[in-house]
């Protein structure tokens, strides 16, 4: 296997250049050019990453659909729509969304989420997506008047909770009867049965998904089996489901340098290949981060570096607002400079301006020395960083740029104070 391959990011050093690039593009140029905080993807390792879950599934019928929530930019949706991805939505804005950027993938989407509204529903029954993957009983009623009053088939699967126990973070594990996803698994059929004769209501699939940033391929295996077994059940009773979707969470390594993606998805894909058995139908899968995250990079400034008693600080322009995953989720990110200092690596904090403590990137963290006005990138940022920005102590949101090959796009403007203003009175 290539090298390339192999390696975690697009963020290198190519030919031992001091700086480090964005493929064959300077990071010291795009800030110069685009100023920071200032998200940069790539879009070769975006391609390279969907490509791997096609390859490992070309024997059978699927469709990968990406989940717009890990990176909802319309630029990005655009690139992984011209692979021919489908999409994972959980709301009626982020339908919208893949509407504006490939309305022909409109036929390739699953709607997720467990508070979907009438109005979500009917747009979605309108536009004549996939599937809707449904999360309650309430919601299937609620799916099958809307659908009966406007004489649409509603194509759906149940979103089965599996009960089964997955190693993350407990913020983003959704598998566990406790959490509010999905129906228990053991109610399921009974649900399936009570709407057998709704002629609103097709039983396309099943869905499940048990969590994000999962490491092993062992607890996707385990949840798929369940709801395999629950298939067959089915089969007896008439209902022959056409699709299983086994939903997103496969992780990635934030710490190496060398990550080998290609054999995670193939590890991944063959546990499910082996719990799907002899079921025949079409497997739909809903991977965000794998796709996106290491595809990404936060670029930002270091505006001051400061001591208090025996600490160093490093504070950046970029903060909490614009990447929440170290607040929120105790999570790590690599952060590299971008032209290296000579000198003693030693601990620092890397925080933003932020008015929290919370707002840090990383603690006690060892650096090469920093001055001000250096560049740092925080890698693996791409997913679950823009789209969970926000406009806390009122900072605009950063510009997002698109790297393919040597070819450099604006995919999303530095917002204004005036942007922030413009809804208010
Ligand atoms: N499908 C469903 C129904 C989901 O809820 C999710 C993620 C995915 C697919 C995609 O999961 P992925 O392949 O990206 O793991 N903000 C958190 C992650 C939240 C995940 C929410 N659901 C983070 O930054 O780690």
């Amino acid at each position: 296997m290539a090298q390339r391959k192999t390696l975690a990011r697009p963020f290198t050093r190519p030919n031992n250049a001091a700086e480090l690039h964005c493929g064959s593009v300077s990071l010291v140029a795009l800030a110069k050019r685009h100023g920071t905080p200032l998200y940069v993807y790539s879009a070769d390792q975006i391609r390279e990453r969907f490509c791997l879950f096609q390859a490992a599934l070309e024997d059978r019928e699927h469709l990968i659909c990406y989940a717009v929530k890990a990176n909802s930019t319309l630029g990005i949706l655009k690139i992984l729509a011209a692979q021919g991805a489908g999409f994972d939505i959980v709301s009626g804005g982020e339908l919208k969304r893949v509407l504006a950027a490939a309305p022909e993938a409109v036929s390739r989407i699953v709607f997720s989420g467990v508070g979907k509204t009438a109005a979500e529903i009917d747009l979605a029954l309108d536009e004549g997506i996939l599937q809707f993957n449904v999360e309650s009983e309430g919601e299937l009623e609620l799916l099958a008047k809307r659908a009966a009053k406007r004489k649409i088939r509603a194509r759906f699967a149940l979103r089965v909770n599996p009960d089964v126990f997955a190693e993350t973070h407990p913020y983003i594990s959704t598998g566990l009867r406790e959490h509010k996803f999905g129906v228990d698994i053991r109610r399921a059929r009974e649900l399936y049965l009570s709407v057998k004769n709704n002629k609103w209501l097709e039983a396309y699939g099943i869905s499940v998904h048990i969590g994000s940033q999962i490491r092993s391929a062992t607890p996707f295996g385990a949840a798929i089996a369940r709801v395999v077994e629950l298939v067959n059940v089915m089969k007896k009773d008439g209902i022959v489901l056409k699709a299983i979707d086994a939903g997103g969470g496969l992780g990635i390594d934030y710490h190496a340098e060398v990550f080998n993606a290609q054999e995670k998805v193939n590890e991944y894909t063959s546990a499910l290949k082996k719990s799907l058995n002899d079921f025949n139908g079409r497997l739909i899968l809903e991977p965000g981060r794998f796709i996106i995250a290491q595809a990404g990079a936060l670029l930002t400034r270091v505006l001051y570096v400061k001591k208090n008693g025996n600490k160093t600080f490093v504070i950046t322009d970029a903060a909490m607002n614009d990447l929440i995953r170290p607040a929120l989720y105790q999570a790590h990110h690599e952060i590299v400079p971008v032209l290296p200092r000579k000198g003693q690596v030693k601990p620092v904090d890397v925080v933003g301006p932020i008015c929290e403590t919370g707002d840090f990137f990383a603690r006690d963290r060892k650096l090469s020395p920093v001055e001000t006005g250096d560049l740092l990138a925080l890698l693996d940022a791409g997913a679950y960083g823009m789209s969970q920005s926000s406009n806390y102590n009122t900072r605009p949101r950063p510009a997002e740029v698109l790297v393919d090959g040597s070819k450099v796009s604006v995919i999303r403007r530095r917002e204004t104070i005036e942007d922030l203003f413009a809804t208010e009175k």
